[in-house]
């Protein structure tokens, strides 16, 4: 029997795709509540009903993202993975190297989402086909991956003879041969002049654009791999993925996908930064020459634009971008006379409401609940002490949290977002009795409206999926 119902499960699948892109179809929810019930168990929760509570009270800390995508992410791999692609990347990648090699003999290769590392491995080793002086050139390729246990076998180097099933570009023993020793019986080494060639990094591609800069470097790559990776992801953020993936490349870099994820990334991206070559069923993508992103960023003409394009950043998930905007448009209000600024107050609640959120979802809850405290003072209306308690519980101070809530109640009686937090407030607690009168003030209020409406403050939850999980609460409450 299943421990959620499918409404339940299809907001858990949310707010976990959210933090890692990996969505879940609903044949897959068991899987799906499987790994719940394995991660919940590594990170010592009572059960896999506590552990939901806590996904949608905030958002997921390191171990709980690692916990989740232990169980989650698939460990399928190996050498020379579809021999036409490689085969592709043979085709483009003498003429790029002829072009680096005029250029001081440097090469930058990512490969995005590398499991264990045999796609980073066969990189290295179709390079010493194509470069012949290899050793006089600074070649740097990074294996990323979110699963922080496969980046640590990806470093360890060694393989069973299974991860060689693909391998078709040369007879196997001599490729064992000269890349690899044996160690013990049945498993090969990677040979460490190899070995030395590629790093690996921890990098989740759902995070924003400043984080993949922080974990990879500023300089732009010249091949980018992302194979077989974004098919796990909800589709809404392939796109940005793509958009993150290809700012990361230099004019004339390349990017190559598998084709099953091709379709699904919308035709935009393509458009706007990458020329599409489709050979043998094998997509290249070549970078062309366009105004960068972050020259976008410095032509925002207004205020309005300003909160407009903070606003977009924020729902693409570049925090760290949302914040620069944001900011300066605040400074930029902050510089008025009094009377200007209070003629823009408006303005100015918009562009703080937006920096709290940002700031929460990169996870500075001091630096956030500074600004709703700004916020406040300015404009004490019940939504904003809602989001102030969002961030106050965030960071800890549950009883200042539970009382703003209590004023939000009290200038709007039916005021079900903040009844629903006290009562998920006192339940962490274990204070059963109090979470129970504001799951049943919850169950009231929602009864008055229509099961498809959304619930005021939350992010798009409809009013049928709160009851059931309100239903399930209380179940558990009693
Ligand atoms: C099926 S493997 C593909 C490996 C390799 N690219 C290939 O094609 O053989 C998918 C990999 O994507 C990784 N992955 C899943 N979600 C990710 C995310 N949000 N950020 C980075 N890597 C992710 C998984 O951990 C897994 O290693």
């Amino acid at each position: 029997m299943s421990l959620f119902d499918q409404e339940l499960m299809s907001r858990l699948n949310t707010v976990i795709s959210a933090s890692i892109g990996i969505h879940c179809a609903p044949e897959r929810f068991g899987d799906l509540e499987k790994a719940l019930v394995l991660a919940a168990r590594d990170l010592n929760y009572s059960d896999a009903q506590q552990f939901a509570l806590k996904l949608f009270q905030s958002s997921l800390a390191d171990e709980e993202i690692q916990a989740l995508v232990r169980h989650l992410t698939v460990a399928e791999t190996y050498f020379f993975r579809e021999a036409k692609a490689f085969a592709e990347l043979e085709a483009v990648l003498p003429d790029l190297i002829e072009e680096k090699r005029v250029a001081g003999k440097r090469l930058r290769i990512l490969s995005a989402g590398c499991c264990t590392g045999e796609e980073a491995y066969s990189l290295v080793m179709l390079l010493t086909r194509l470069i012949a002086d290899l050793d006089d050139w600074q070649i740097d390729i990074i294996g990323s991956d979110i699963n922080q246990d496969y980046l640590a076998k990806a470093r360890l180097g060694i393989y069973s003879s299974w991860a060689f099933r693909g391998v078709m570009s040369e007879p196997l023993d001599q490729l064992k041969a000269r890349f690899f020793s044996e160690v013990e019986s049945g498993n090969f080494a990677i040979e460490p002049r190899l070995k030395d060639m590629v790093r690996f990094v921890y990098l989740n591609l759902a995070d924003d654009y400043l984080i993949y800069e922080k974990q990879l470097g500023t300089e732009p790559f010249d091949l980018i791999l992302c194979r077989n990776v974004l098919i796990y992801f909800d589709k809404p953020l392939i796109k940005p993925v793509l958009q993150r993936l290809s700012r990361l490349l230099r004019p004339g870099g390349w990017l190559l996908l598998a084709a099953t994820e091709v379709p699904s990334a919308g035709e935009k991206v393509f458009a706007d930064y990458l020329r599409p070559r489709l050979h043998n069923d094998v997509y290249l993508f070549q970078r062309v020459a366009t105004k960068s992103a972050s020259s976008d960023l410095n032509v925002v003409p207004s205020l309005q634009n300003e909160l407009d394009y903070g606003r977009k950043l924020l729902q693409q998930g570049e925090y760290a971008a949302s914040e620069r905007i944001l900011t300066k448009g605040l400074e930029q209000i902050n510089q008025y006379g009094n009377e200007k600024r209070k003629r823009d107050s408006k303005l100015q609640k918009q562009f703080l409401e937006l920096l709290v959120r940002t700031l929460s979802n990169l996870g500075r809850f001091d630096d956030a609940s500074c600004q709703a405290d700004i916020l406040v003072r300015l404009d004490n209306r019940y939504d904003y002490l809602y989001l102030y308690a969002v961030v106050l519980s965030e960071s800890g101070r549950t009883s200042d949290a539970k009382e703003l809530l209590k004023q939000a109640i009290a200038q709007k009686s039916d005021f079900i977002a903040a009844s629903f937090m006290l009562a998920s407030l006192a339940l962490h607690e274990g204070d059963k009795h109090t979470a129970n009168g504001y799951l049943q003030k919850v169950r009231a209020d929602l009864a008055k409206l229509a099961p498809q409406s959304l619930v005021e403050c939350t992010d798009g939850t409809s009013v049928q999926e709160l009851l059931n999980i309100v239903e399930q609460l209380v179940n558990g409450a009693q």
